[in-house]
């Protein structure tokens, strides 16, 4: 194990630092090795990313798999879609010579230019994609590419959902299709927007319907996460009690990436046994240095929506939004107008309409409005 600070906050470094998981991996390894395409869904920041890199460690050590990640956050339409995959055909070949000539080859009418980034080493595309059938049939030799090489090829597409917003309409039957064409590309589809993936992949009219097996991806067993917060202190020469870790995990919902987070600050003092005052040092340290971002949420929302999360925050978890009590205990006026508040708040993903009620989805936020 390296040393350094063992609460990863950023990407992933490798199982010793990963907590748990265990379950999740083996089915999705399983579903993998049995030819089920799998959609993995979550909250923002719960760990999606991680678990499939996670998996493509574990899967790595074997040579018959060929395992390519791309995120398509940042693509616009099908041309962009394009370039991410040849990009990440590209990273997982480790820009072997033979593969970018296929590539050269593969999208040949989109008269690609092929470059690496000096600083970090990633290949750069540009591609005319100006005609759409050229920009579907490359597509469409990209997949065949993959089917052909004589090994279990694994595509891990995060952030799906974006694929609803390119300008194309065809782009999910188009999608579809290469994949149902193309046996030996096994895909795991992973994204945040659960009503998005869900309406995607279970209703009826759309092509993906039932077309994978879904997963929604938890927060960790807060026993389990507990053991691995005390170990890695303990690691490190460090010691916290089962009760303060327990405190953190409370304070952070159990939310994996606010746990790291808080985790990787506490670890970073120079205290070698933690004491409560060194946790509620932290909590408050992040929240003051946040202040600026959650100020200029202000600035961002009406009265009527920063009014409402913080009515949300103070109880946690709501049921029932619309309910006199809450409306009354708040102050927040009619009902209608509550529901248009609240529909807009969720629209810019502030808060979340999870099974349990609605919440607010950054923790640290919730924390800070708690607080004022
Ligand atoms: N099992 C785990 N153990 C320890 N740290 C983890 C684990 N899973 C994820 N993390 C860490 O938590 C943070 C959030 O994880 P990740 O980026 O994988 O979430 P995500 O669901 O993909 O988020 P987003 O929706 O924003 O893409 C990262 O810093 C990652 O390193
Ligand atoms: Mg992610």
């Amino acid at each position: 194990m390296k040393t350094g600070n063992p609460f990863i906050v950023l990407g992933y470094e490798s199982p010793d630092y990963f907590c748990d998981r265990q379950f999740e991996t083996d089915t999705l390894i399983s579903a993998i090795q049995n030819q089920r395409h799998v959609t993995l869904i979550s909250l923002r920041r719960m760990g999606k990313t991680g678990l499939i890199k996670h998996i493509f460690y574990q899967l790595q050590k074997r040579s018959d798999y060929y395992l390519i990640y791309i995120d398509i956050l940042p693509t616009m339409n099908l041309g962009d879609f394009i370039k991410e995959l040849s990009k990440g055909i590209l990273s997982a070949n480790k820009a072997k010579t033979s593969i970018i000539n296929t590539l050269i080859h593969i999208l040949g009418h989109l008269r690609p230019k092929i470059s690496w980034d000096p600083v970090t080493g990633h290949p750069a595309i540009e591609l005319d994609v100006s005609n759409h059938r050229e920009a579907e049939n490359t597509l469409e030799g990209l997949f065949e590419y993959l089917n052909n090489e004589h090994k279990n090829v694994v595509l891990a597409i995060d952030e799906f959902q974006q694929i609803l917003h390119y300008p194309e309409k065809n782009i999910e039957s188009l999608l579809r299709a290469n994949i149902q064409k193309n046996r030996h590309v096994q895909l795991i589809f992973s994204g945040s927007q659960r009503n998005l993936l869900f309406s995607m992949f279970q209703d009826q009219s759309r092509p993906f319907y039932q077309s994978t097996q879904i997963m929604v991806l938890d927060s960790i067993d807060t026993e389990t996460y507990k053991t691995f917060i005390i170990d890695k202190f303990k690691a490190g020469r460090k010691e916290i009690s089962g009760e303060l870790a327990a405190q953190i995990l409370e304070w952070t919902r159990g939310h994996t990436y606010y746990v790291q987070y808080f985790c990787n600050r506490l670890y970073g003092l120079s205290a070698k046994t933690i004491k409560m005052a060194h946790v509620q040092q932290i909590a408050s340290l992040i929240l003051d240095e946040n202040v600026i971002i959650y100020n200029n949420y202000r600035n961002l929302l009406t009265k009527q929506q920063f009014h409402l999360l913080t009515a949300i925050a103070k109880e946690d978890v709501v049921k029932m939004p619309m309910a006199k009590d809450f409306i009354f205990k708040y102050q927040l006026g009619a009902a209608s107008s509550v529901k248009t508040t609240l529909d807009a708040v969720i629209k810019k993903e502030l808060v979340i309409a999870g099974d349990c009620g609605y919440f607010i989805l950054d923790v640290f936020f919730a924390r800070w409005l708690q607080s004022i």
